[in-house]
């Protein structure tokens, strides 16, 4: 819109896109790192760029997070007559404050939007073990079904050691995430400057290969301080992928180039 082009945004966020080779990014003013008002910026971007991608009937799998939260307060102003959605994390329990866990991001979103939502529970980390047994489990399997024919995604991206310091993550990983340069993270997913996975949370849900079959895809991330998380998760994500972010990470990315 005309605000958009006049701030010249509208250019920076089709560079950008070029840069991250997705086909839409959203910059929202400011960088959340300083004013993390700005987070929720993003998250009424996200809730209307989302706004405009809802069909008749929805599925939408999501991951926790402090910036998905502020999706989630967001999607209260947004119009959902006549469309039916349910809200599904996308993976088991991630640790972390329960309310930025993926399992009440879509219950808060289901409140907020009259929808429906279904619960994944499911310890942060699972044993190659206890994982396959699970995947026997009638109930999770049905939930896992729903989880990859989702149409939309909606996630976020961290950097890697600070999301490695939220799941408590033991020793012998945390040294496999220095050793290995892991600088970003999404979905459980660790890594480097490249986009090489130097690690990743063994648990049930959705895989970083279930990405391409989804309709849409979504992240939100901001700040500079997640420049090159978002930079290194790019170099995995599907084309179609849609980026919602801030200055703050916009013009650190593009400084890199
Ligand atoms: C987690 C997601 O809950 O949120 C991660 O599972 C993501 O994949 C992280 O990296 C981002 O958190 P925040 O608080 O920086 O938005």
């Amino acid at each position: 819109d005309y605000m958009r082009e006049t701030s010249g945004l509208y250019e920076t966020e089709e560079q950008l896109g070029g840069v991250l080779g997705i086909s839409k990014t959203i910059i929202v003013s400011g960088d959340s790192d300083k004013i993390p008002l700005i987070k929720d910026e993003i998250g009424k971007a996200c809730a209307s760029i989302l706004e405009g991608l809802l069909e008749k009937k929805n599925i939408i799998t999501v991951t926790g997070g402090t910036t998905m939260n502020s999706v989630a307060e967001a999607l209260e102003h947004i119009d959902v007559s006549g469309k039916e959605i349910l809200f599904i994390p996308a993976r088991g329990g991630v640790g972390g404050k329960v309310i930025h866990q993926a399992n009440s991001i879509a219950e808060t979103m289901a409140e907020n939007t009259g929808s429906g939502n279904r619960a994944l529970y499911m310890p942060d980390v699972v044993s190659d073990e206890l994982r396959s047994i699970l995947l026997k489990e009638p109930s999770i399997n049905a939930t896992l079904d729903i989880i990859c024919s989702a149409d939309i995604v909606l996630h976020g991206i961290g950097e890697a050691l600070k999301m490695a310091e939220r799941r408590n993550t033991v020793e012998k990983d945390m040294d496999t995430l220095i050793k290995g340069k892991a600088v970003g993270e999404a979905f459980g997913y660790y890594f480097d400057d490249e986009g090489s996975i130097v690690h990743k949370v063994s648990t049930i849900g959705l895989q970083l290969e279930d990405l391409p079959a989804i309709k849409h895809i979504i992240a939100v991330a901001g700040g500079k301080s997640k420049a090159k998380a978002i930079r290194a998760y790019m170099k995995n994500a599907p084309p179609t992928s849609i980026l919602i972010t801030d200055e703050g990470a916009a013009i650190e990315i593009l400084k890199g180039e």
